[in-house]
């Protein structure tokens, strides 16, 4: 075994991986989509939506926070694992007001994306109908609370120039909610902005602008539904 390396086997198939990668890094680079929210290209991982959660031995695991190890046996696809997360998928849902046709982000929304992928169709759980605030006092972006997710993403993801956050939150569990540190003269530019649309999943960080403006059927998850970019190859969605 080269030195940096180590063996294991996913889905029945003998696959190598980098030392130190996770369990979904790892299944990536050998072409197997493992689905994740709050996961994030570079990002330390966060573990807090488990929609990549796969089977290792008799245990479900989280697969973004795992890393791989000699000889590990994993499991990423099954009918169990399947339901599970479109158990959790179902949860998002009805937890925010996702109401698809009228969001921003619809086409481009990872949430939406993986409910085609697992073929959701009316949610199990009842509609909580959240009522949070929209929060459009910012001069180029808009938060709109009840889409949240809490992928943290944003908090990890979108810094100052300088490194410092600009992103925070407050309160914990459903009562969760996204804060933006004003006092940062960089929190107010289109810059933020635009990063901030951009890494969050779903559409609960929209910039001020236009909208709407790519037609249906060529949005990104009309044209490369999410995960099949990883299955054919080629970069993560
Ligand atoms: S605002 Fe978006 S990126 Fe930030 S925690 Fe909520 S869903 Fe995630
Ligand atoms: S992607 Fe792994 S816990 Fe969210």
């Amino acid at each position: 075994m080269e030195q940096g390396l180590v063996e294991l086997t996913l889905n029945g198939t003998i696959v190598r991986a980098k030392d130190g990668q996770s369990i979904v890094e790892a299944a990536r680079d050998n072409g197997i989509y493992i689905p994740t929210l709050c996961d994030y290209k570079s990002l330390p991982p966060a573990g807090t939506c488990r929609m990549c959660m796969v089977k290792v031995g008799n245990r479900i695991i989280s697969g973004c926070t795992t890393p791989v190890a000699n000889g590990m046996v994993v499991e990423s696809e099954s009918p169990e694992l399947s339901d599970l997360r479109k158990g959790i998928i179902e949860m998002l849902f009805v937890e925010g007001n996702h109401m698809c046709p009228s969001c921003e982000k619809s086409g481009d929304c990872e949430l939406q994306a993986l409910a085609y992928r697992y073929r959701m169709d009316v949610p199990r759980f009842p509609f909580s109908f959240t009522n949070r605030s929209i929060d459009a006092s910012l001069p180029h972006l808009i938060l709109e609370h009840n889409r949240c997710i809490q992928c943290l993403r944003c908090v990890r993801g979108v810094k100052a120039r300088g490194g410092q956050d600009i992103f925070g939150f407050t309160d914990r569990g459903r009562e969760i909610r996204i804060t933006v540190d004003t006092t940062h003269p960089e929190s107010m530019s289109d810059e933020v902005a635009r990063k901030a649309e951009a890494i969050c999943p779903v559409g609960a960080l929209i910039r001020k602008g236009p909208h709407y403006t790519t037609p249906v059927g060529q949005r990104r998850f009309d044209l490369t539904p999410i995960g099949t970019d990883v299955e054919k190859g080629g970069e993560d969605a």
